[in-house]
């Protein structure tokens, strides 16, 4: 379902210029160690920085970033253009509009804490994951609402360990906190 009251067209505007090439968003993208034939997913793309940088270097995959707001998707999708692997689509992690499989890496950057429903939102994600295929989630470090507290990132570790994903690991960065595991 479309985000426009959580993420109107100002919003994502203004956010969209303070946020142009935001360091979470080249973190991401080195540590998912990309080789050019990786099919990756950004979900709660916003502007869509990450999966620009990742289209430089999948060049025989696809670089597609979704997000439940339709004015950020129209932002992503004029900052691209130009970019022929890259695409753009509305949508909510929780129904995510792909098939099966269809993933080799996907990623989320200062999303996961607007999820509605994290468990529903982790389930689709492994759906759309290829078996293997690598899920990074990147938080700010944070005791507030925009993040993840030290205690949050380690229950989210836990979390996917439970839910049966393969090797989950939480590291922390100089800003952030990363959550990352495996599809089994
Ligand atoms: C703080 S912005 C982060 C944007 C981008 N990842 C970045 O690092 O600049 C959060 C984005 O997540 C999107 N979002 C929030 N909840 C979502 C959900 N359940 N499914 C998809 N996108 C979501 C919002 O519309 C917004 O564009």
């Amino acid at each position: 379902m479309p985000d426009e009251q959580e993420w109107p067209r100002v919003k994502s505007t203004i956010y969209s210029w303070l946020w142009r090439s935001p360091a979470s968003n080249s973190l991401v993208v080195a540590l998912a160690h990309l080789s050019s034939g990786d099919r990756t997913l950004d979900i709660g793309c916003g502007p869509g920085a990450a999966v620009r940088q990742a289209a430089r270097i999948v060049t025989k995959g696809r670089a597609v970033g979704v997000d439940r707001s339709q004015a950020m998707v129209a932002i992503a999708r004029r900052r691209a253009e130009g970019l022929e692997n890259v695409e753009f689509e509305v949508g909510a992690v929780e129904a995510l509009p792909f098939p099966d499989d269809t993933f080799t890496v996907v990623w989320t950057v200062s999303a996961f804490h607007h999820w509605t429903d994290p468990e529903a939102g982790l389930e689709e994600i492994r759906r759309v994951l290829t078996p293997g295929g690598r899920l990074i989630i990147v938080e700010a470090q944070t005791s507030g609402e925009h993040g993840l507290s030290a205690a949050g990132a380690e229950k989210l570790r836990a979390e996917l360990l439970r839910h049966g994903w393969v090797q989950p690991v939480m590291s922390r960065h100089q800003k952030e906190f990363v959550v990352s595991a495996h599809a089994r």
